[in-house]
């Protein structure tokens, strides 16, 4: 056993301490992390781990690390029978929805300040007000409110879903600056809900001055979930991953990330020979779940962890995703006509 925590204690600080963290550190969390490893392998499970997790999450047990419908997508590639899917809850409903045969448990059942601003009886209201237009959800929205809508989108597809919607006017919930950046670009009339990501609507276009006369050259990246004056200051606006592949392409040396501290982490250990600067926030929500819980969770799960949709929520929910899907891709073709194709965000129409 000494062998196999020396082992773990050298594993993990191989990983963390890029981050920062000292032997000790490592040296602390080294038991924790063997036993869930170990216990992932006894219940035939894996751990995904959403980017703005802690390092500690991300590497010390994640199986995968990624955006949230990138990491449930990979779920349905594996063979495991359990996902333990450390980020908030409606990612695991996310994951549920798209691996129904499989157990999803969350370790804490962590709202999303944007998941929270609406529900599914709002949704119903609206349609009922407004029988002509159409509406989209983010993917940021329980299965309940997804179940009401026409169709989902995640932030890397947005723009695509909504240009490929067949109505002319669209009901965009719950982000509102998402919805008002989608509504700078798009040919359709936008109509926003008043929901708001407290980590991205923090940020101030003031700071992303600063850093561009205080570092020339740097490449400033944004989530779209902040407000349209600071995506129109930045040179690349999407989601976790479309950030990564921006950075990992760019021949630039250092990269503001208008983002949760999290994926600052991320780029930080995964890419050594580039810069990161400027400040970064945390995400409540997704700092909630800590090593304990998911050792928890899989050593004695309570029901508020194991992941169950009704049948006929799950069944609308999922159908509002693979509309997703089609209109993704219809909405690619009609981009790439345009010629923005590219940086669908930033590119103006
Ligand atoms: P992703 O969809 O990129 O995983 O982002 C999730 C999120 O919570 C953004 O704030
Ligand atoms: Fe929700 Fe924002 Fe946290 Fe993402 S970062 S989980 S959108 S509150």
């Amino acid at each position: 056993m000494a062998g196999a925590i020396d082992r773990e204690i050298e594993r993990l600080f191989g990983k963390l301490g890029k981050l920062g963290w000292s032997r000790d550190d490592c040296e602390l969390i080294a038991p924790v992390t063997l036993e869930i490893n170990e216990l992932k392998r006894e219940q035939n499970a894996i751990v995904l781990a959403h980017s703005y997790q802690t390092p500690d999450i991300m590497y010390g047990v994640g199986d995968f690390v990624g955006d949230s419908y990138g990491l449930s997508v990979k779920a349905t590639e594996h063979p495991a029978r359990k996902i333990v899917f450390c980020s908030v809850y409606f990612m695991g409903e996310t994951a549920k929805l798209l691996n129904p045969e499989k157990q999803v448990l969350v370790p804490r059942r962590a709202g999303c300040s944007l998941a929270d601003a609406v529900n599914a009886e709002q949704v119903r209201t609206l349609r009922g007000e407004n029988p002509d237009a159409g509406i989209v959800c983010y993917v940021n929205t329980y299965a309940e409110v997804k179940a009401e809508c026409d169709a989902c989108c995640t932030s890397s597809n947005a723009v695509e879903v909504v240009e490929a919607m067949p109505q002319d006017e669209i009901i965009f919930l719950p982000d509102r600056l998402m919805g008002e950046n989608l509504a700078r670009i798009s040919s359709r009339k936008i109509t926003v809900w008043d929901g708001t990501c407290v980590v991205h609507e923090g940020f101030d276009v003031n700071s992303v001055r600063d850093i561009r006369e205080r570092f020339p050259g740097v490449k400033i990246l944004a989530h779209p979930e902040c407000a349209p004056g600071l995506i129109a200051a930045v040179d690349f606006a999407g989601g976790t991953e479309g950030m990564l592949r921006y950075v990992a392409e760019s021949p630039a040396q250092t990269f503001m990330l208008v983002t949760e501290c999290g994926l600052t982490d991320r780029f930080k250990a995964e890419f050594r020979d580039k810069e990161i600067v400027g400040t970064c926030i945390l995400c409540p929500y997704m700092k909630e779940i800590q090593l304990d819980d998911v050792l928890q969770a899989f050593k004695d799960p309570v029901p508020e962890q194991i992941i169950e949709i009704p049948p006929d929520i799950a069944a609308r929910a999922r159908r509002s995703l693979d509309k997703m899907f089609e209109l993704e891709k219809a909405g690619r073709k009609l981009l790439q006509e345009r010629g923005r194709g590219k940086l669908p965000w930033t590119a103006a129409s």
